[in-house]
């Protein structure tokens, strides 16, 4: 039984680390195309806050998920390392990427954005070298 629900706790943990990613790299990618909106383009530029709206209400709770479950892994099964550390290290920068998107969206939606889209494209690449890193923290748990 024990062995099972670490999986199953496993299994959901990616599930909804897989689903948070869908918005991480989604939502800068909003953030581009609105960056890009012609002034007077009013009917895109509310379709793209929109978007972008629902998006960050959708993906906050799936960080949340992902994170209590990770947590329960580590605390419920015992699991340690210095990889681990480095992990939560990462996981704490990208829990700060997503507030930052959020306060980016309220600038978007205020009006009040001074970014331009090459600065969004950069931006949008951060969380893809989070991913990478963390994957093969885990998986190879060099430390
Ligand atoms: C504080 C947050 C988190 C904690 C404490 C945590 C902890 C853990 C633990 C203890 C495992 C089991 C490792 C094993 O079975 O060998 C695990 C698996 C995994 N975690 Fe997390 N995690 C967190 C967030 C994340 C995030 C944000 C990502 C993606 C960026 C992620 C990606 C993975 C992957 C890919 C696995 C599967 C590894 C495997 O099956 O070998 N985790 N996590």
């Amino acid at each position: 039984m024990e062995g099972t629900l670490l999986l199953v706790v496993k299994a959901l943990h990616l599930w909804m680390v897989v689903s948070w990613f869908a918005g991480l790299f989604y939502l800068p990618r909003i953030f581009v195309n609105l960056a890009m909106v012609e002034p007077g383009s009013d009917a895109e530029r509310d379709r793209l806050l929109l978007m972008a709206g629902k998006l960050y209400r959708f993906m906050t709770p799936l960080g949340i998920l992902a994170v209590a479950l990770g947590l329960w892994l580590w605390l419920g099964y015992g699991f340690s390392g210095g990889w681990l550390h480095v992990k939560t290290a990462l996981v704490a920068s990208l829990l700060g990427y997503h507030w930052f998107c959020g306060r980016i969206l309220r600038d978007f939606q205020a009006g009040r954005n001074a970014r331009g889209h090459v600065w969004f494209r950069w931006f949008n690449e951060l969380p893809v070298l989070v991913l990478l890193a963390v994957v093969f923290l885990v998986v190879l748990k060099p430390f």
